[in-house]
């Protein structure tokens, strides 16, 4: 059964520095227990902040990096050196700078790669690229995606979350694990995302959020919205989903959710 939980912060600058505490000390204890550990990134200010904490993070190094299996939940359809990828902001904030095994690393095609600018082919490569991964680790429940151990994920106003989007194609498509997003309301148009199935095959699902423009999204998500109308009520992890908010993103909850230093 999986459990809900609400973690509210005084503001966005500790949303990231805890929340880049917590990964640490959960890659540490998942690598303890397994050997080895499997996170989703996001695109998004608070994942790429997130991403920062953790670079000047004093414990960093108590992650083994060799043995670290990074994934992304959506990537922008954007050249490899555009500075839009979130796969480059990730690795300016911390990829590059830590001792990662380079092929553990499963990067999203970007438009000027192998595919050119077929985004439907970057995510069917994508989708065959978890599939195979699933298959090795043995994690795979036939859904063809592997069983990450945590999934961090921001969300938009609107209730967006990867680029899920609400009443798109692909909050609508149950029968993949990655695909193509075209005419996306949040620039850049075009991109590839997992899909809220591959999102919940998840162990952990993380939803970090900051701003009064989040908080109806965080209200309605927590209210038990219905997931083709706002996403991120969909992104559940199937033990865990942690909810990691500033005070301003967490302004419409009635109930009372924990509040370090809030
Ligand atoms: C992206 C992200 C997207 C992002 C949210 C929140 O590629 O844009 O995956 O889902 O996480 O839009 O972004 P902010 O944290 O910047 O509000």
């Amino acid at each position: 059964m999986s459990r809900t939980e609400v973690v509210v912060y005084a503001n966005g600058e500790l949303l990231a520095a805890a929340a880049a505490a917590r990964l640490v000390t959960r890659i540490v204890d998942i690598q303890a227990a397994k050997g080895s550990a499997s996170v989703g990134l996001t695109g998004g200010g608070t994942g790429i902040a997130v991403l920062r904490e953790l670079k000047e993070s004093s414990a960093r190094d108590a992650i083994d990096w060799s043995r670290l299996d990074l994934y992304w939940g959506d990537e922008r359809f954007v050249p490899a050196d555009s500075d839009e990828r979130n796969e480059k902001q990730a690795r300016e904030a911390l990829l590059d700078h830590v001792p990662l095994d380079p092929k553990r690393v499963y990067a999203m095609a970007p438009s000027d790669g192998e595919f050119g600018d077929d985004v439907d082919a970057a995510a069917a490569a994508y989708a065959e690229v978890l599939a195979a991964n699933a298959s090795a680790d043995g994690t795979d429940d036939g859904s063809g995606v592997p069983a990450f151990d945590i999934m961090m994920l921001g969300l938009g106003g609107e209730g967006h979350t990867a680029s899920v989007f609400p009443d798109s194609p692909a909050v609508h498509d149950t029968g993949h694990s990655v695909v193509a997003v075209r005419d996306c309301p949040k620039p850049p148009p075009t991109r590839v995302s997992l899909t809220l199935p591959a999102i919940r095959r998840a162990r952990e699902v993380w939803l970090m959020t900051a701003g009064e423009a989040k908080a109806e999204a965080v209200s309605l998500a927590l209210s038990g919205a219905d997931e083709t109308q706002v996403p991120v009520s969909g992104a559940r992890g199937y033990r865990r989903t942690l909810w990691l908010l500033d005070r301003t993103a967490a302004g419409k909850l009635t109930k009372v959710y924990q509040t370090p230093n809030a």
